[in-house]
């Protein structure tokens, strides 16, 4: 499992908003609910909850999940040292008990009985039971459990059970707005105007390719990475090549489409 502790960020990581998740969630954390942010890769969903975590000035500590964890990863277990065996908190566990923010990424990938303990944490109760240490822990006020998953992705046998999912606030993401997704690229990718309306207006055209049987369309982070070749000094045309179209799919006839749209785009 890879745990990734933090304090709150001391500088504000940047984010566009687009549209009121920031509102929502700052009412889900004062009303100790749960959230569930749904949306493709590299729409913007650590960016917001690593900027969340700034603004309420909760630690944010996060966990990958896959089909290996368990819930001792999470909670804890007893390891045996040269003075015997101790007690090892788990992320899950820390967060509960410091109020921070937990961000539980790709919870999907998590197996059932995995997924479990966190029940009894996302209702009235907002408990965890420690059952090897004999313990209740009680929620501090400030815990808050965001889990993130992208439906796309997600197969019949890894969707998440209602019991599971009626316990989130569902915050649905997507791909910004063009006005936002330029400002973003210009921000993130460190390039002008001019290059970001031409890589979003091609993202535009690609993303429609989705219908004609492109199964991955670029997301805001392949522009991003797209926008640093360009700003280092390669030709715009091959950094689409290699930063945006190659990445997308291995179809001859799909990578072809796509090159031609490149060409239009970057005359
Ligand atoms: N609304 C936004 N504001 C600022 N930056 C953004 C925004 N959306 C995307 N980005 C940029 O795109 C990058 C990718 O976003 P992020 O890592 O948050 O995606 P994600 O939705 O968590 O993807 P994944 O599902 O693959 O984990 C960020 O590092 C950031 O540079
Ligand atoms: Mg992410």
């Amino acid at each position: 499992m890879s745990a990734m502790a933090s304090v709150a960020p001391p500088v504000e990581p940047y984010y566009q908003p687009c549209g009121d998740e920031v509102a929502i969630f700052e009412q889900c954390h004062a009303r100790q609910l749960a959230i569930m942010l749904k949306g493709p890769t590299g729409c913007g969903k650590t960016r917001f909850v690593e900027h969340m975590a700034w603004r309420l000035k909760r630690p944010l500590i996060t966990i990958s999940c896959h089909d290996d964890l368990s819930a001792s990863d999470l909670v804890g277990r007893f390891l045996i040292g040269h003075q015997g065996t101790h007690w090892a908190e788990g992320p899950l566990t820390r967060a509960v008990r410091e109020g921070a923010i937990c961000y539980l990424d790709e919870v999907v990938e998590a197996r059932q009985d995995t997924v479990v303990v966190l029940h009894p944490l996302t209702d009235h109760r907002r408990i965890l039971p420690l059952d090897k240490i004999g313990e209740i822990l009680e929620a501090s006020p400030h815990f808050q459990l965001v889990v993130s998953y992208n439906p796309g992705y997600q197969r019949i046998l890894k969707d998440l059970k209602p019991s599971t999912r009626q316990r989130f606030v569902a915050l649905d993401f997507d791909f910004p707005p063009a006005e936002r997704e330029i400002a973003i690229v210009i921000h993130e990718g460190a390039t002008d105007y001019a290059t970001a309306h031409a890589l979003v207006t091609l993202a535009h055209r690609l993303r429609a390719l989705q219908d004609r049987g492109l199964a991955e369309v670029p997301s805001t982070r392949l522009l991003i990475a797209t926008a640093r070749l360009i700003t280092s000094g390669i030709a715009a045309q091959a950094a689409c090549r290699a930063a945006l179209i190659s990445p997308l799919s291995d179809d001859a006839v799909l990578v072809a489409a796509m090159r031609d749209l490149v060409d239009l785009t970057f005359i």
